[in-house]
């Protein structure tokens, strides 16, 4: 049996004065989601430049910050909050797990002390809907005692093989509900996949050829193996309007299999990924932004249908009510991106 809120008490504030929950999300562009270890000097120095070159900003609380400096990066992370103006990028951190030591603090500080900065919390390791149910209910108490105005939005990290089985339920926990992001890293080891790399494929995965007649040696064609989870992301979330993203990608010197991991998402339907190096920022705005020759030729399918009725052919191809909602996908987006980014806007010819 499965037991949910009337719709009317699911946008009900989950504590007395705290600020209504977004019935629909705010839209911002959100290409690549970067990574900083908060608490690194030389990083903070050069925040003012990063802040203009990606969509958000994320500061990392959990894996790969040492235990005895989770206490330096959480303040880290709030210093930084209030210290820069982020405009039009997003402020997110990335806290650490339910379970840790550390993450009943982190979320207390931070809201205490930044919560009218930070947009969205990243919350690793969801494995059901009651993971969002406790932090919901303890964003709502929090944000009501800090006076905090805008809803603080939660993005989980779909990296264990419960939040896979659970996706569904984790998309409609809450109206707080950002997106989610598939962590390869974690996922494969709470799966037992035997791979050791930080998504991105493995040249052992794939599918070989059928013999050739002369005997010779037959092809293998290694497949994606990510795309069952990142298809079961994307239904999820979209079903719920929520949005979804790739996560890392760990081996920073292959920036071209980076690049097709990436775009085999994007594809598929989600919106970004994660920079976890300066040079992967690049590579999203590459991927994440349509391509000028898709959004010119989405332009005028819609151009030709302008009610989104009707079947017309465009250079040999048919089009009709379906495809006008695909050239939406890809000329909305493009506007988007458009509004961030003076230099595609051009290339659109927005
Ligand atoms: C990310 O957190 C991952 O585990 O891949
Ligand atoms: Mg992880």
């Amino acid at each position: 049996m499965s037991v949910t809120r009337t719709p009317a008490k699911h946008f009900a504030p989950l504590a007395i004065g705290a600020p209504e929950p977004y019935r629909v999300l705010p839209v911002r562009i959100e290409r690549m989601i970067h990574f900083i270890p908060p608490h690194n000097e030389k990083i903070r120095a050069k925040l003012k430049d990063t802040i203009k070159q990606v969509d958000v900003v994320l500061g990392n609380l959990e894996d790969a910050i040492a235990v005895g400096e989770k206490e330096q990066a959480r303040a880290g992370f709030v210093s930084m909050a209030n210290e820069f103006d982020f405009g039009q990028t997003g402020l997110w951190t990335r806290i650490n797990c339910l379970n840790s030591p550390w993450m009943l603090e982190d979320v207390t500080q931070i809201v205490e002390h930044a919560g009218n900065k930070v947009d969205v919390i990243m919350l690793p390791k969801v494995e059901g809907p009651w993971d969002i149910h406790y932090l919901d209910q303890l964003l709502a108490q929090l944000e009501a005692k800090h006076k905090v105005a805008r809803p603080i939005l939660i993005h989980a990290i779909l990296e264990t093989a419960e939040g896979v089985k659970n996706v569904e339920a984790i998309a409609a926990a809450s109206p707080r509900m950002h997106g989610m992001s598939l962590g390869p890293a974690d996922l494969a080891a709470s799966r037992g996949m035997k791979t050791t790399r930080v998504g991105g494929g493995h040249p052992d995965y794939g599918v070989l050829a059928d013999p050739a007649a002369d005997g010779g040696p037959r092809a293998h064609y290694q497949q994606d193996l990510w795309h069952y989870t990142v298809g079961k992301m994307v239904d999820a979330c979209l079903s719920y309007g929520l949005k979804p993203f790739y996560g890392p990608f760990g081996d920073f010197a292959d920036s071209a299999a980076c690049e097709a991991q990436f775009r085999n998402a994007f594809l598929q339907g989600c919106l970004g990924a994660w920079s976890l190096h300066p040079s992967q920022i690049e590579i999203a705005k590459r991927v994440f932004s349509p391509d000028p020759k898709e959004v010119a030729f989405a332009r005028r399918i819609l151009e030709a249908m302008p009610d989104g009725t009707g079947a017309v052919m465009i250079d040999g191809k048919m089009q009709d009510d379906a495809t006008w909602k695909q050239a939406k996908v890809i000329v909305d987006l493009a506007r988007l991106v458009a509004s961030k980014d003076p230099e595609r806007a051009a290339a659109y010819g927005f």
